[in-house]
């Protein structure tokens, strides 16, 4: 008799992730914990709930860090439902022998619509205006007030072109025509056959972009790469997007850069810290639009997360390779 026992393993999952990823891993019979409620785990509630498991689901914005895998000696994956893993001890992983995987490709066509959109609310002040109707500030139309700039035929600056600044440099070039510059690691050879991408360095892409949009990965080189320094070379009228991760553009200085009008405004989904405070002072000026990191965040795409993510820990589970291995 060749069958093998069927070995029920111990999944956890950090935060509660979309039914159908759910339904994947119980169809296929193993024990599953979720960690449900909305607030984070702490760092030795993380620890103790993944020393009961063999297997790892991280569907929040949990840290994994050395001291993570050196107290976890059971575990044996750690599947990721996002595409960034900056929150991930990638070496210490793989030092333990801890395969990680991502949800990379099927998210950026969301987080391209989120960067457009914020581009194009910047571009009009959009937020800042719904804030006045609010306000009941909104006392009829006026042919010299709330006058925004055009993106039509302009220069789209990236910082980051892979998947989602192609995504995004598509959909602008269609839209508006815009030229495309970018500054990346290594050429990307599609874009610029495909959209006519110019590859130019950091400084050309901070002094020619009207709009520059963020799409990097945070490593220790893209931390607080947008300081000061970088908004004092680029465009008093550019925008600037962020759809990446808050930790790459330095906060308390572009704040100042906006005071001191040394850019038209800012939209960024992503902040640093997050949650972002509400009495952050980004938020009460007319140039900047803020979005709670909602990149990814459409039904459709975080179906298809959720049910990559657990398709990565069953390929781990039946001892194959993740399909989104990030150590191989
Ligand atoms: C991602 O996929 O990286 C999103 O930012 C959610 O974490």
């Amino acid at each position: 008799d060749n069958k093998k026992a069927f070995t029920y393993m111990k999944i956890f999952i950090t935060k509660k992730i979309p039914q159908k990823g759910i339904d994947l891993l119980q169809s296929a019979g193993h024990e599953i914990t979720i960690h449900e409620s909305a607030r984070p785990l702490s760092e030795k509630e993380l620890i103790e709930a993944s020393q009961q498991c063999n297997y790892v689901l991280n569907g929040g914005m949990q840290n994994f860090d050395a001291h993570f895998f050196e107290n976890c000696p059971n575990l044996k994956a750690l599947s990721l439902m996002s595409v960034g893993y900056d929150n991930v001890d990638i070496s210490a992983a793989t030092q333990h022998g801890i395969p990680v995987s991502n949800t990379p490709g099927i998210l950026s066509g969301a987080t391209a619509d989120v960067a457009f959109l914020l581009m194009l609310a910047v571009s009009r002040k959009a937020f800042f205006n719904h804030k006045r109707i609010l306000q009941g500030k909104w006392e009829g139309f006026d042919p010299t007030e709330n006058l925004g700039i055009e993106l039509n035929n302009k220069t789209l600056g990236i910082y980051g072109l892979g998947r989602i600044g192609f995504e995004l440099a598509r959909k602008a070039r269609a839209a508006y025509n815009m030229e495309i510059i970018y500054y990346n690691r290594s050429r990307n050879k599609e874009a610029e056959r495909v959209l006519g991408a110019k590859y130019v360095h950091f400084d050309e892409l901070l002094r020619r972009s009207d709009v520059l949009s963020i799409h990097a990965a945070l490593t220790a080189e893209t931390k607080s790469r947008f300081d000061k320094n970088a908004f004092a070379r680029m465009k008093n009228s550019a925008i600037l997007v962020n759809t990446a991760r808050g930790g790459l553009v330095n906060e308390f200085d572009l704040t100042a850069a906006l005071q001191a009008g040394e850019l038209w405004g800012a939209g960024l989904d992503v902040t640093n810290p997050e949650p972002m405070r509400p009495d952050n002072p980004l938020l009460g000026m007319d140039n900047v639009c803020i979005l709670p990191h909602i990149g990814s965040a459409t039904v459709e795409t975080r179906d298809n997360m959720a049910l990559m993510a657990a398709n990565n820990l069953l390929a781990a589970i039946r001892g194959e390779k993740m399909p989104q291995i990030i150590n191989e």
